[in-house]
């Protein structure tokens, strides 16, 4: 007898002690597959990773190895078999084509399925044609998609009831609830539901105004919500806020008005007044006042109209008036 041949790894000494403890059970009769176990590796899989249902202590005198799905030998929950000595491997009816058989018994899944979760059974059928059942559990776990955290108001008055819900496709998962990042203290303003998906705040304080988070976890994954902040108003002021700030704006809208129409008042008024100072340019009263013989009331008016854009910017810079008239007069009497 010689221990399979497709473990090369597997070190010789260890494999002599157990030949020589199998052998020495064996003599002792059924207590041959008394050690034999299978564990899960990992002992809580991943939907769509892989897993290994791993089987210690296989006995040295084992010829067959077949592995059913469920908890029952039964023909038709056959996966696969596979005989020590020819080493060949066949399929049964429950075969996914994702399950490995390894010569040392070891069962390999493939992007392993929440279907694969559960009892398997290894028959060992050994040289002298003695049976052992052993079983072997796997578990399996949905990877989680995000939650969905909603609240029923964000915005809240104080002494009002707030309530949030952790929504999650997955199935199973154990709820986390966090306030700005840490986990939530409960107290007996805010209370969780059974399966701990929806939180209520009742009543509401201002120290509940935060950043609100759930996380679903299973124990191969977890995930975060996207945050929902909550906002609480002061409860007392809130209606006098309201008004005031309808006030507020009203009183701003007419301060507006009052100011334009202040502006518009002064605009005009300046305007009006540098017209007024336009017409009575004493320019041209001065020049009719010193020759008020000369063309009379249409002469005056035509002397006039020419100078006076001129002559009202030389008044701006120039209060002193009369020099500029009289130098102007000079100039027309020369022309
Ligand atoms: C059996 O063989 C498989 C594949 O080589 C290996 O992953 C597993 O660890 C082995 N089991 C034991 C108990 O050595
Ligand atoms: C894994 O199985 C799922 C269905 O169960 C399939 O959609 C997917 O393509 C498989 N992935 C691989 C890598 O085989
Ligand atoms: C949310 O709460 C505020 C303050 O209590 C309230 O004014 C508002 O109508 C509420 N909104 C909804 C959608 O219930
Ligand atoms: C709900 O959450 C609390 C901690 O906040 C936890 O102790 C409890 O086990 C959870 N219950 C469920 C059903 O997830
Ligand atoms: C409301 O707020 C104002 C300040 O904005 C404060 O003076 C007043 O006392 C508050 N009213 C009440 C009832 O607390």
């Amino acid at each position: 007898m010689e221990p399979p041949s497709a473990s090369p790894r597997a070190g010789r000494g260890p494999w002599q002690e157990l030949l020589l403890a199998v052998s020495l059970l064996a003599f002792w009769n059924p207590p041959t597959t008394a050690q034999v176990t299978v564990e899960s590796v990992p002992p809580n899989a991943a939907e769509g990773k892989d897993a290994l249902l791993r089987v210690l202590n296989l006995p040295g005198d084992t010829a067959s190895l077949t592995w059913f799905r469920g908890e029952t030998a039964l023909p038709t929950h056959k996966i696969l078999l596979y005989v020590i000595d020819t080493k060949v491997t066949t399929p049964g009816p429950a075969y996914s084509g994702r399950e490995t058989i390894y010569p040392n018994g070891s069962l390999l899944f493939q992007n392993i399925t929440l279907n694969d979760a559960g009892s398997h059974i290894l028959q060992i059928i050994n040289q002298k044609f003695e049976t052992a059942l052993i079983r072997g559990q796997l578990r399996v776990f949905q990877s989680m998609s995000q939650p969905l955290l909603t609240a029923s108001n964000t915005t809240v008055t104080e002494d009002d009831s707030v309530v949030l819900t952790c929504s999650s496709s997955n199935t199973g998962v154990a709820i986390q609830w966090l306030f700005n990042g840490q986990i939530l203290m409960l107290t007996d303003r805010k209370k969780l539901s059974q399966d701990n998906s929806t939180l209520t705040i009742d009543p509401v304080r201002k120290e509940d105004a935060g950043k609100y988070e759930c996380e679903v976890s299973n124990p191969v994954s977890f995930r975060k919500s996207d945050p929902v902040r909550l906002d609480v108003e002061d409860k007392r002021n809130s209606t006098g806020l309201r008004l005031g700030s309808i006030i507020g704006i009203a009183l701003g809208v007419l301060l507006g008005l009052a100011l334009m129409a202040a502006l518009g008042c002064l605009l005009l008024h300046t305007r009006s007044r540098s017209l007024i100072f336009l017409r009575v340019s004493p320019c041209c009263d001065l020049k009719e006042l010193r020759s008020p013989a000369s063309t009379p009331g249409h002469g005056a008016a035509s002397r006039c109209t020419y100078p006076r854009p001129l002559l009202v910017l030389q008044e701006l810079q120039h209060p002193e008036k009369n020099i500029y008239c009289q130098i102007n007069h000079k100039a027309e009497v020369a022309s």
